[in-house]
């Protein structure tokens, strides 16, 4: 085998930047927590000569931490990369920006819930229950709404894990227990990805004609939602604005994280990143497209948490919404039958068409 000597850390460094701007500002504030391997400055021009024979130590390292690849004759060319210097941007990133960030976002969605539960309380439904119910989602779609939720928290729970139960779990259950739970919860998180996806795909059939955007939309924003204080109720169809922005981020955000999950189960198989950076340089960028199959998987590796963190971040909010913040609405996933009172004042449009009546209005 052949050593030579290959500038990467920039242009890898770049796509981190840009990655770590998702999780602009709490990705900044901690970054601070980087780890940098001691006394190696991130940044150096490429070396010269044959620095693994200069007798240069200094030279030499530097090299290393530059990334230093070669060739081989047999099929997997992989193997021709003897030390890969992104691994050690990719390290410091993870453990640094990332989970601090992370952190910080699901600890102030955490926040934003309990600030507006402290401000408005439970939202009653204001006329009172009537007692008279209407069936809102079918048996199927419960089925569905269920697989999907019930997988996504493993899914949550079990990636979190891989990602703080080394300083969350470890110190309190030990080695031996930390390690059995974390390979029983990287199993899970393996296979049930394949229910999550399922569940979303059937979902997406199901509900997208419902969750089109349309000119209620604006009108139901524009009054809160009716969130904000008691006895406005904005006109809303079987999905209200709040409930499209959730469908939305779950179908583009469930994708994104599922097609990364996909790249990470089949490791340096899928190139999806090189191809992208082709399309956003079309749009301006200046992204690096000679990726090698390590750094696609370093890159899906990042995406795939960073697009978690950000999921679970609004899933605490629908959570909340969908549970102790709004009296009435968990019934209409789980007996399927919500109080007349609650859908004409949540869903007017939608209890009216589904009476045949005559549309109404605001009230
Ligand atoms: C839907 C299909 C999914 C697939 C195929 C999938 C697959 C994977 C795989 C293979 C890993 C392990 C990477 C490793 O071994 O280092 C991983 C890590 C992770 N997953 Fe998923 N996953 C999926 C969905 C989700 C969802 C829905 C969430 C959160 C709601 C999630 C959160 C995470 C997190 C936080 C990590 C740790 C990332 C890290 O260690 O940096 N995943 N996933």
């Amino acid at each position: 085998m052949q050593a030579a000597t290959r500038r990467k850390p920039t242009a890898f460094g770049r796509i981190l930047v840009l990655l770590g701007a998702l999780l602009l500002p709490l990705a900044l504030t901690a970054s601070g927590t980087a780890e940098t391997p001691e006394g190696l400055p991130p940044t150096m021009g490429p070396p010269q000569g044959n620095l693994l024979m200069s007798g240069n130590q200094a030279e030499m390292w530097r090299a290393v931490r530059m990334g230093i690849s070669g060739r081989v004759s047999i099929l997997d060319e992989k193997a021709g990369t003897l030390v890969q210097s992104g691994g050690e941007d990719l390290r410091a990133f993870r453990n640094g920006p990332l989970s601090s960030g992370g952190g910080w976002l699901l600890l102030a969605s955490v926040l934003v819930v309990s600030a507006f539960f402290a401000y408005r309380g439970r939202i009653k439904i204001d006329r009172g229950k009537s007692g008279r119910t209407v069936e809102r989602f079918t048996g199927f779609e419960r089925l569905i709404h269920w697989v999907m939720a019930c997988s996504f928290i493993v899914l949550a729970l079990t990636g979190l894990n891989m990602l703080y139960g080394k300083h969350v779990l470890l110190p309190l259950l030990g080695p031996v227990a930390f390690a059995e739970l974390t390979q029983l919860g990287k199993y899970s998180h393996n296979y049930i990805a394949f229910a999550f996806m399922a569940s979303v795909a059937v979902m997406f059939v199901m509900w997208v004609s419902h969750n089109l955007p349309d000119r209620l939309d604006v009108q139901w924003l524009a009054k809160g939602g009716g969130l904000f204080a008691k006895g406005v109720h904005p006109p809303a169809k079987k999905f209200n604005a709040g409930q499209k922005v959730i469908f939305w981020a779950v179908v583009l955000g469930g994708f994104s994280i599922a097609f990364s999950g996909i790249c990470l189960l089949l490791p340096f198989e899928i190139h999806p990143f090189a191809a992208t950076f082709k399309i956003l340089n079309l749009v301006g960028f200046a992204l690096p497209t000679d990726l090698s199959p390590l750094q696609e998987t370093q890159l899906a590796l990042l995406w795939h948490g960073i697009m978690a963190l950000l999921l679970i971040a609004v899933i605490i909010g629908h959570i909340y919404i969908g549970s102790l913040g709004m009296q009435g609405a968990l019934a209409a996933v789980t007996s399927g039958q919500v109080d007349e009172n609650w859908a004409r004042e949540h869903h007017s449009l939608w209890l009216a068409e589904h009476r045949g009546e005559k549309v109404g209005g605001d009230d």
